[in-house]
């Protein structure tokens, strides 16, 4: 099966006090999207960064800006992130009650929109939703950290979402998150993902250009 195929680059790994230079430097390596991580410390246990440091990244790249709301409230917030210049919109389906009214409301807004679920989150929600979203974000690891390692039970959760999605003829994107490396991401393609999101993966090698090449060359062999 031919997929629309893109990595990108989370920049939870980045180095902070350089972060347009690390940015440009992923998108001349060849980064399809930039990962943007926004936590709360009441949805996970961490927090990140928020609209202020987005609306910055917004003016040094053209890349599309993909920001995973880790957040409670997703919907307060909405606006203020497409306002600032992301152009995908993840929220978890742990904390949205009517999936299909945010969904919605990205799409009012002009942005994509994502619904994102927790490694232990039953899939049914999100399957019934999955016709009001542009892409599924299946967390491969628990969220909160950058870093972590890929949790194996992941795969066969891939496999079930993609399997129901072609069996309805829905041709979302489906994204993982956690883990993705340049050794795992072939199997992580097989079981059905087609876009990848790589922290540590990246920003810890010393070769972007390279890791990305790789990590391309591997999900589509
Ligand atoms: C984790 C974040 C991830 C994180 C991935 O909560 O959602 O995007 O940055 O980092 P790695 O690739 O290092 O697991
Ligand atoms: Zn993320």
């Amino acid at each position: 099966m031919t997929r629309n195929y893109k990595i990108a680059p989370s920049i939870l790994s980045a180095d902070f006090a350089r972060l347009g230079d690390e940015i440009r430097r992923v998108e001349a390596a060849g980064a399809d999207l930039i990962h943007f991580d926004v936590m709360d410390g009441h949805f996970v246990p961490n927090l990140s960064i928020g609209i202020p440091v987005l609306k910055s990244v917004r003016a040094i790249t053209r890349l599309p800006l993909d920001a995973h709301l880790m957040i409670e409230h997703p919907e307060r917030y909405l606006k203020p992130f497409v306002e600032a210049g992301a152009d995908s919109l993840s929220v978890h389906v742990e904390v949205c009650a009517d999936l299909p009214a945010v969904a919605a409301a990205i799409h009012a807004l002009g942005a994509r929109a994502a619904i994102a679920i927790n490694p232990e989150t039953p899939p049914d929600r999100v399957l019934a939703a999955a016709p009001h979203f542009d892409m599924i974000l299946v967390m491969s690891v628990h969220p909160g950290f950058g870093g972590q390692s890929f949790i194996p039970d992941s795969l066969a959760r891939l496999r079930l979402i993609r399997a129901d999605l072609d069996r309805r003829g829905l041709a979302l994107d489906l994204q993982v998150d956690g883990g993705i490396k340049a050794d795992n991401i072939a199997e992580v393609a097989r079981a059905g993902a087609n876009v990848f999101v790589s922290g540590s993966g990246i920003f810890g090698h010393p070769d972007y250009a390279a890791i990305i090449r790789r990590m391309r060359q591997q999900a589509t062999a």
